[in-house]
């Protein structure tokens, strides 16, 4: 069951149109939000706000690596809906970009072009920070907020032929973990959900290299974000939860332990030479 405090809220969902993106876009409307359906794909777009409504929704097209089209969406938005309580940048593209067989042959770094490597830092790294830019000032004046960053796994970011996707949501988990630490005290909440290992959508080609199956149903991310999105998601900042390890079935606080921990490497941030004795935090 969704707590009643979702009714209501406004969230603005990135990648609406694709797998992961559609299927947080219906369980954030049957949860009772209102959303911001935005992406490129504008037929996309047009067919997930026939499905949901437009009572409930609005579709916005954009391209997440251009700050001004990002402005433009939080504005309109908000002139919709009266204000932005919830961004889930999820919008990204994947490594069929470099190459439609990269999961049979491993793409290397010739097969990157510069251009390629600008476009995965422009798409999957600065647009979230984009989104979050336009969002921020009006978070921090309504003194809430909620920011959900969709990285990938560990395993993914340092996997050998999925760069430029790796290391550009390395970028994206790290930038989560500082500006969770920058927005401490204002009501905003800055946190990373990922599904945890494959996932059923387009991003992975149909190519018979994964039994499709066996891959995590994008339907998984939901629960973390929506309790993330709630009241109850107040003090909880600055943390990555596995979606595939979220158990809607058990109490949240179980499943919360179960699937979270600290976003980034924190761990590794402990040891640093520095004269005095350590840095000193933010
Ligand atoms: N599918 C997986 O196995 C998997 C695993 C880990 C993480 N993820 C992450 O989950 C998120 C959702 O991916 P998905 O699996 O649903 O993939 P998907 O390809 O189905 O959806 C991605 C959506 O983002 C949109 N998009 C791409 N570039 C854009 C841009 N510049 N501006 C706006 N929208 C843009 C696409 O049009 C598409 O609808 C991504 O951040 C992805 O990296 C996916």
């Amino acid at each position: 069951m969704s707590p009643s405090d979702l009714n209501d809220r406004v969230a603005l969902i990135t990648g609406a149109a694709g797998g992961i993106g559609q299927a947080l876009a219906r369980a954030f409307v049957a949860a009772g939000l209102r959303v911001a359906l935005c992406d490129t794909a504008k037929d996309g777009l047009r067919l997930l706000q026939g499905e949901l409504g437009a009572e409930r929704t609005i579709a916005l097209p954009l391209d997440v690596s251009d700050p001004a089209a990002c402005r433009d969406s939080v504005a309109r938005t908000i002139a919709r809906f009266g204000r932005l309580d919830v961004l889930v940048n999820n919008a990204a593209i994947g490594m069929s970009v470099v190459r439609e067989d990269h999961m049979r042959r491993v793409v290397q770094i010739e097969d990157i072009t510069p251009e390629l490597w600008a476009r995965f830092m422009a798409v999957n790294l600065s647009g979230p920070f984009n989104m979050a830019h336009a969002a921020v000032p009006g978070m921090r004046a309504q003194k809430f907020g909620r920011i959900i960053n969709v990285t990938t796994s560990f395993f993914t970011m340092l996997n050998p032929g999925f760069s430029p996707y790796g290391p550009a949501k390395s970028g994206l988990e790290a930038w989560s973990a500082s500006l969770a630490g920058e927005l401490l005290g204002t009501g905003i909440t800055v946190n990373v959900v990922v599904p945890g290992g494959p996932t059923d959508t387009p991003m992975v080609p149909d190519d018979g290299s994964i039994e499709r199956s066996q891959m995590i149903r994008p339907q998984k991310m939901a629960p973390p974000m929506l309790h993330l999105a709630s009241d109850a998601g107040s003090a909880v900042t600055g943390m990555r939860f596995v979606a595939a390890e979220w158990d809607a079935a058990v109490p949240v606080a179980e499943a919360m332990a179960a699937s979270g921990a600290p976003a980034g490497w924190p761990e590794l941030a402990r040891s640093p030479v520095w004269p005095g004795g350590g840095p000193k935090r933010g």
